[in-house]
């Protein structure tokens, strides 16, 4: 397209997420692919919830916070994979502006709870580990209230903002983004009027919804692993160790591809992998999270056999009825 033909339009109507053009054909082994991925991660992340909600060995702060995830992944990566699921199957790479908008919303709101939560559940975990004989009067339900309720409020709160300032934009080039859903970089490429502003005040609010949460995880896992290292005995570091190391792989993974994906240049040789790595780390922290507590933590494995013993006896009672 022409960019004098866009010049008289304020906005277009419609992106293209080119993204999703040079998918290989035929689609449906990834669309099979990616249904699976997301099925799996819905049900696993419901799993974890159902748990932590009906099995009351589970009603303390750490679980609490970690159904709280669970949640926030279901609907962080539902943000995403649906939309992708619907292009793969129709092979129809065009969005509309406002769901455009709607995706960049939910999914910067969804990111930066995220980010809060990975920062209370390592506070969580600094407590239990530094200050042992605090941990229980300091992490009360008032304050685990608290945490969580403003772990929302954050990313609600700063995506309210970004997306507020985005709709002020003016798109009136070409409307194809180089990317597989509405991200914040490959928006603001397209925008035509001035984006030093704008640039700027998603830059500070990318601080306070991702780095500022980032820096006070590292800050309480360097306290975790001093404290840890300065355990004397090998048995007692690795039983203090287990009950951080879930969601220390946790948070190394979507830190990890989070901080490649966007230091990376946005160069026309790193682009393709930029977007590669963009699927990875919005489908692979929601699956790996509820995979790593069932297999590693033995309290939500005791709490799943609790639970698979009740349904079968439930099930025995019902037929012998
Ligand atoms: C989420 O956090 C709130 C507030 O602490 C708590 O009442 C609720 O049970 C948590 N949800 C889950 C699924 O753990």
């Amino acid at each position: 397209m022409e960019k004098e033909e866009w010049d008289n339009q304020t906005s277009p109507v419609e992106f293209l997420l080119l993204g999703l053009s040079n998918v290989p054909k035929p689609q449906v082994p990834l669309f099979l692919l990616s249904l699976m991925i997301y099925m799996v991660t819905v049900f696993c992340n419901i799993f974890i919830v159902m748990l932590v909600v009906v099995d009351w060995h589970l009603h303390t702060p750490m679980y609490v916070f970690l159904g709280n995830f669970s949640i926030v992944e279901i609907c962080y990566t539902s943000t995403i994979l649906p939309r992708l699921l619907v292009s793969f199957l129709t092979e129809d790479i065009t969005i509309s502006a406002q769901g455009c908008m709607t995706q960049f919303f939910f999914f910067g709101c969804f990111a930066g709870t995220e980010c809060y939560l990975l920062a209370t559940m390592s506070y969580d975990r600094y407590l239990a580990i530094c200050q042992p004989l605090l941990y229980a009067s300091l992490m009360n339900w008032t304050l685990c209230l608290q945490l969580v309720a403003g772990s929302w409020l954050a990313g609600l709160l700063m995506s309210t903002i970004v997306t507020g300032l985005f709709s002020k934009l003016q798109f009136c080039g070409p409307n194809a983004i180089d990317h597989f859903f509405c991200d914040f970089a490959p928006l603001l490429e397209l925008a035509c009027s001035d984006t030093t502003v704008l640039s700027l005040a998603t830059f500070i609010i990318c601080f306070l919804d991702v780095v500022f949460p980032f820096i006070l995880t590292l800050v309480f896992y360097i306290c975790i692993i001093a404290v840890i290292l300065r355990i004397p005995t090998s048995m007692g570091r690795q039983k203090a160790f287990s009950t951080c190391s879930s969601h220390l792989i946790v948070v190394t993974v979507f830190y990890g591809t989070l901080i490649v994906v966007y230091m990376i240049p946005r160069t026309a040789s790193l682009r393709q992998l930029n977007k590669v790595l963009s699927f990875f780390y919005t489908i692979l922290t929601p699956i790996v999270n509820p995979l790593l507590y069932s297999l590693r933590n033995r309290e939500v494995k005791g709490a799943f056999e609790n639970a698979l013993r009740k349904t079968v006896a439930c099930i025995e009672s019902s037929y012998w009825l």
